[in-house]
C-alpha cells in the first residue's frame, strides 16, 4: 500500500517548527509521509499560534480554503494543532465542522490513537495537560539526514504572567526537560549531520531541570554539557525573559566557546509605568544595567527584543521612553508589534490606544530599529566572522549560510558544502543579508 500523505503548516514561533517535526515524526510510525503540498494530502494538518489577533484569524481563513479540497476528497482529515487548538478547543469544530481532529500542544504524542479514531469516522478534541512526558513518549528520532541546524525544546510553558500574553494559559505552567534526555536528543541530532542546536523554551532561561548528576542545574550548566558534545559547533537559545538571567548565564556568553555572540532578550517597553502594567516586575533602568553587565562579559555580543506599542493606556510620554531606550540598547535587530487583545488575559479589560496612534508608534519604531540593525550589518564589513552554511544560493555558485550574529552571508567559492563552518571575510552588506569570501 502507498504511505499516506500528511501536510503540515506551522504558524508562529520557532517552538511551533520543532513540534510540526516532532508531529510528523509520529505520524511516520504510523505509515504517513510528509507531503510538501496540501493538494494531493490524505491529513493535513495546521500547526496554530494564538499569541496576536492575526494569527487565529489566519487559521479560521486557511481552513475556509481547504473546503474545496475536503469536497474533492470526502476521505481527507484536517486536524488543527498548537496553541489556537488549545485556546478555542470545541469552538473549532463549531465554526468549521469540516475538522476532524483538534490537539493542544501538549498531548500531540496521543496524535497516532487520535488518528486511529479519526479514520474510524470519530471526531476527536484533546487540549489537556496530561501528567505523562510527550517528550519521552516521543523518544526515538529517526536517523534521516537533515540540515545542519536544528531546535531542542529544553523548556515549556511561562509562569510569568505578562498582562498582554496567552502563552501562561496555551503553553501551561513552566516545566524544564531533565538534562540527560536533552543531552541524548543533541547527540543524535549531532550523529545526523546537525552542526548548530538553538535550545528553545518559553522562558528558556528560567531552565532548572534535572541534571546527570541528580542536582538541579541552570542553563548555563545545561550549555555547558552541551559544549562537550563533540561534533557540536555552535549552541543558541531563545526565549529569554531579563529576570532569569543569571550570573552563570552571563558569564557563559564570555566563557563559553560554542555559544554564539547573539540575545534574544525581549523587554517590551521602556516605560516604567507601562512595564508595570504589563507585570513585567522590572524597570527600564534594571534592563540597560543588565545589558552593560552582558556587554561586559561578552563585548561584541548582539542584542536582539520584541516591542509592544499601543499597549491600553500607553500616553506619548511613555512611548518617547520607549524609543530612548532602544537608542540606548542598540539593537542588532528587534520584532514589533502592535498591541493585540487577547481574551481572558488581564490587560483584555483595560482602554484600548487609538489604532491609528498605535500605528504611527509602531512605524516610528521599526524605523529606528531598522537603522540601527543597518548599521551593525555595515560594521561587519571588513570583520572575519565564522559562517555555518546551509544550502545553495540563487546564484551559480554560491552558498548561504548564518554568520556567528544570525546574519544571512552568501559567498561564491568552490568546495563549500552545506554544514561546513568556515572562517568568512564580510566585503559588503545588502539590505537583507552580507557578502563575504572565505579567509
Ligand atoms: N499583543 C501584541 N504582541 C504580543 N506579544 C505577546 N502577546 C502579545 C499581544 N497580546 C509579543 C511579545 C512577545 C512576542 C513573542 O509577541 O512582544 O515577546
Ligand atoms: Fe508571555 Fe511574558 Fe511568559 Fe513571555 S514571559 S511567554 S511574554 S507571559
Amino acid at each position: 500500500m502507498d504511505p499516506k500523505k500528511l501536510f503540515i503548516r506551522t504558524y508562529g514561533c520557532q517552538m511551533n517548527v520543532y513540534d510540526s517535526e516532532r508531529m510528523a515524526e509520529a505520524m511516520g510510525g504510523q505509515g504517513y509521509v510528509e507531503t510538501d503540498t496540501p493538494d494531493d494530502a490524505d491529513m493535513i494538518l495546521l500547526n496554530t499560534c494564538h499569541i496576536r489577533e492575526k494569527a487565529a484569524e489566519k487559521v479560521y481563513s486557511e481552513l475556509g480554503r481547504l473546503k474545496d479540497l475536503k469536497a474533492a476528497n470526502p476521505d481527507l482529515k484536517i486536524g488543527v494543532a498548537g496553541c489556537v487548538a488549545q485556546a478555542e478547543g470545541e469552538e473549532i469544530m463549531k465554526r468549521q465542522p469540516m475538522v476532524d481532529l483538534v490537539v493542544g500542544p501538549q498531548t500531540y504524542h496521543r496524535l497516532p490513537d487520535m488518528v486511529k479514531s479519526v479514520s474510524e469516522g470519530t471526531k476527536v478534541v484533546d487540549t489537556d495537560f496530561p501528567l505523562e512526558d510527550k517528550f519521552e513518549v516521543l523518544k526515538n528520532r529517526p536517523k534521516a539526514r537533515r540540515a545542519p541546524t536544528a531546535f531542542l525544546t529544553v523548556q515549556e510553558g511561562c509562569d510569568k504572567f505578562c498582562a498582554f500574553c496567552v502563552v501562561p494559559y496555551t503553553r501551561g505552567a513552566e516545566v524544564s526537560r531533565p538534562a540527560e534526555r536533552i543531552l541524548r536528543e543533541a547527540r543524535e541530532l549531532v550523529e545526523r549531520g546537525v552542526r548548530e542546536i538553538t535550545l528553545l523554551g518559553q522562558n528558556v532561561n528560567a531552565y532548572h531541570g534535572e541534571g546527570t548528576n541528580g542536582a538541579t542545574w541552570s542553563l548555563a550548566r545545561l550549555i555547558w554539557a552541551l559544549n562537550d558534545i563533540d561534533g557540536l559547533e555552535r549552541i543558541r537559545f531563545t526565549t529569554s525573559h531579563p529576570n532569569d538571567m543569571s550570573d552563570d548565564l552571563i558569564a557563559a556568553h564570555g566563557e563559553c566557546e560554542k555559544l554564539m555572540p547573539y540575545l534574544h532578550l525581549p523587554v517590551q517597553s521602556g516605560s516604567d509605568r507601562i512595564l508595570k502594567r504589563m507585570n513585567r516586575s522590572h524597570t527600564a533602568e534594571d534592563y540597560l544595567r543588565l545589558i552593560k553587565r552582558i556587554r561586559a562579559a561578552r563585548p561584541d555580543i548582539l542584542i536582539s527584543g520584541d516591542f509592544i506599542v499601543g499597549f491600553p493606556e500607553e500616553t506619548d510620554a511613555d512611548f518617547e521612553d520607549t524609543m530612548s531606550l532602544i537608542r540606548d540598547v542598540g539593537y542588532g535587530q528587534a520584532f514589533s508589534f502592535k498591541y493585540s487583545t487577547r481574551p481572558g488575559t488581564p490587560a483584555a479589560e483595560r482602554p484600548l490606544v487609538d489604532d491609528a496612534v498605535a500605528s504611527e508608534r509602531l512605524q516610528r519604531l521599526q524605523s529606528l530599529i531598522n537603522e540601527q540593525a543597518r548599521s551593525v550589518m555595515e560594521d561587519m564589513v571588513g570583520r572575519e566572522i565564522g559562517v555555518l552554511f546551509e544550502k545553495k544560493g540563487r546564484m551559480e555558485g554560491q552558498m548561504v549560510g548564518k554568520s556567528d550574529y544570525l546574519h544571512a552571508v552568501h559567498v561564491t567559492a568552490e568546495g563549500i558544502a552545506a554544514g561546513d563552518l568556515r572562517r568568512v571575510r564580510i566585503t559588503g552588506a545588502g539590505p537583507n543579508s552580507l557578502a563575504g569570501a572565505l579567509v
